[in-house]
């Protein structure tokens, strides 16, 4: 298996019901291709991890890649991994507005936070500390 991250940057602003849809259709596609992750949005921008067979992330990524609604950023990981972080999460998500101040404190930072912005340290620790997420702050 495989894990991989990346940030990217919206094409053009997308509202909460752009990002529902978003999120409820991936959930579906992962679900038929055994993935698992998590999506953030925050100002504009996007972090997520991907993580199955290999096979499934590099198909799954290249469509996301692919997507007319963003701009890839960067690969923050690409490795090999023997356990899933998100066992039983299809493509789970919070919810911008209810986790914005949360990011701020997190982060000590006093805007919104441009998740492209972030390396690979910084990335693991935000999906660390929403590992455990209160069912409240997602979308
Ligand atoms: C930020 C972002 C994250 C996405 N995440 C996923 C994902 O986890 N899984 C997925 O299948 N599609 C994801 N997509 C959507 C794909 O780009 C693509 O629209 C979708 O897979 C096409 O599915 P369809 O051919 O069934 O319509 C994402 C798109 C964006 C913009």
């Amino acid at each position: 298996m495989i894990r991989l991250i990346y940030t990217s940057r919206e094409f053009r602003p997308l509202s909460e019901a752009d990002l529902k849809r978003l999120v409820t259709r991936s959930r579906i596609r992962n679900e038929q291709n055994s993935v698992t992750g998590f999506l953030y949005y925050s100002a504009g921008t996007f972090l997520q991890m991907l993580e199955g067979d290999e096979a499934a992330v590099n198909a799954t990524f290249a469509r996301i890649e692919d997507d007319y609604r963003h701009v890839v950023h960067t690969i923050l990981v690409r490795e090999t991994i023997a356990e899933r972080f998100y066992e039983n999460w299809s493509m789970e998500t919070a919810n911008p507005t209810k986790t914005s101040k949360i990011l701020r404190n997190f982060f000590q930072i006093d805007q919104d936070l441009d998740l492209t912005k972030l390396d690979a340290d910084k990335a693991l620790l935000l999906f660390e500390a929403f590992r455990g997420a209160n069912k409240a702050l997602r979308l």
